[in-house]
């Protein structure tokens, strides 16, 4: 089987890496990562023609695509009218990441839990909803911002802030529609679900670093780390996320002519009592979770996305376990969040071993081959080991061993999960 990924960062690192055991993996643009497991193909993922071009070329039999900017812009679509069997939502069910203020009032129809809010087109309005609710309130861009759209606001004069920041276009068009909603309390869970729409398999959960300093403080990131499993995903947790979470929400999407084919990505708040709320939906697999979670879910993947990309009858398989522990350290360019630094020569990438790989992100080769930084988050270190906690002191020695000048990079990830393992 030949098998197209789309997009070019750690998480389609990731995807080709997994898929390359069983099949020929190209990928567009692809990075240097991924062009060690396959073919790099130099077409943009805004390129569909291009694509389409490629696709034919290379005799394609699946297309993945990655990253939620292609598909809020129909790309799945534009390559499903064109005959190929893609993996991936439509614009349509996309809006369940690309528009908060879509993703809310559908949750809020379907009695899905998540925090109270509103959307608001106009600032005074905003302003006015602020000054009328209790702190801290969480003021969001509705549209894509690359995990950076959302303030948490501890006090109504920094949420009045953001506001403000937000209506005079600090993140262009996202910014058009402002939701504002409270604050929940609890601890973060990412899970996964494989679905053609109705049906759906849960790949193994992870949790997320957010922020950019050790002991999650600083400002929001696309996420600095994950590790997996996670204890706090019980079963009994996650019969409780399919049944009030995701099969509602699949059919709300469903019954607004929007069926949802691809990955549900569901970023849970798990509150004090036990109960979750969704936070937001993803359209695509986490990015770092995928490199945490894809290697160790021991589920044949290549034949799962081929039977929902190919419309053919699914039987989703059991719920996944991961097979061991995985912890991955997001190395990242000085600047980060802000404008990366870029250019900077990154010291020699170990080859992959049975207990680690460096999954790369934002790396390109000079014309001298060496290799440099070329985006926020550069390289992913990742470790595996029996626990949770072997497997993080393997990613954090790899990503020291990564180290280049102005390198940030979190030395606690999975200290949550380590606590919870010391104490029980
Ligand atoms: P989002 O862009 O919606 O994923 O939000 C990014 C991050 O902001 C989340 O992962 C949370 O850490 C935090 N966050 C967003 N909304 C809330 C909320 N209502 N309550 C608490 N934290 C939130
Ligand atoms: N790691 C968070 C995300 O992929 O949105």
């Amino acid at each position: 089987m030949n098998i197209l990924v789309v997009g070019g960062g750690g998480r389609e690192h990731a995807l080709c890496w997994v898929l390359a055991h069983d099949a020929s993996v190209f990928c567009a643009p692809g990075n240097p990562g991924t062009g060690e497991v396959g073919t790099n193909l130099p077409v943009p993922a805004s390129d569909a023609a291009g694509l389409l071009d490629a696709i034919r070329t290379h005799q394609i039999d699946l297309v993945v695509i990655g990253p939620e900017g292609p598909l809020a812009d129909g790309l799945a679509d534009q390559l499903r009218a064109a005959g190929c069997a893609v993996f991936g939502p439509s614009a349509a069910a996309a809006r369940i990441e690309a528009s908060k203020s879509f993703a809310k009032a559908l949750m809020h129809e379907a009695g899905v839990p998540t925090a109270a809010s509103r959307t608001f087109t106009r600032e005074a309005e905003a302003l006015g909803y602020v000054d009328a609710h209790p702190e801290p309130l969480v003021v969001k861009a509705s549209g894509l911002a690359a995990g950076k759209g959302a303030v948490v606001c501890d006090t109504r004069r920094e949420a009045a802030d953001a506001v403000r920041a937000m209506f005079s276009g600090r993140f262009g068009a996202a910014g058009d529609e402002v939701v504002v909603e409270s604050f929940l309390t609890g601890e973060e869970l990412s899970v996964f679900a494989l679905t053609d729409g109705e049906r759906l398999t849960l790949l193994p959960s992870a949790q997320d670093h957010k922020r950019l300093g050790e002991g999650d403080v600083g400002p929001n990131t696309g996420g600095m780390g994950a590790y997996t499993p996670v204890r706090l995903a019980s079963p009994a947790l996650l019969d409780r996320v399919e049944r009030e979470v995701l099969h509602p929400t699949l059919a709300a999407l469903a019954a607004a002519g929007a069926r949802y084919q691809g990955v549900l990505y569901a970023g849970l708040m798990i509150g004090p009592d036990g109960a979750p709320s969704v936070v937001e939906f993803n359209c695509r697999f986490g990015d770092p979770e995928a490199q945490v979670v894809l290697p160790v879910a021991g589920l044949d993947l290549r034949d799962h996305l081929w039977t929902i990309a190919a419309g053919e009858t699914w039987r989703p398989p059991p719920r996944m376990e991961a097979r061991r522990a995985a912890v991955t350290t997001v190395v990242a360019a000085a600047g980060y969040p802000g404008a990366p630094e870029k250019g900077v020569a990154i010291p020699t990438v170990p080859a992959p071993t049975d207990d680690a790989i460096v999954f790369h992100a934002g790396t390109a080769r000079a014309a001298d081959g060496t290799l440099r930084t070329a985006g926020g988050r550069v390289l992913c270190a990742t470790g595996f080991g029996p626990t949770v906690a072997a497997a993080a002191e393997t990613s954090r020695e790899l990503a020291e061993r990564l180290r280049f000048p102005g390198a940030q990079y979190r030395r606690d990830i999975a200290w949550r999960e380590i606590g919870r393992a010391g104490t029980s």
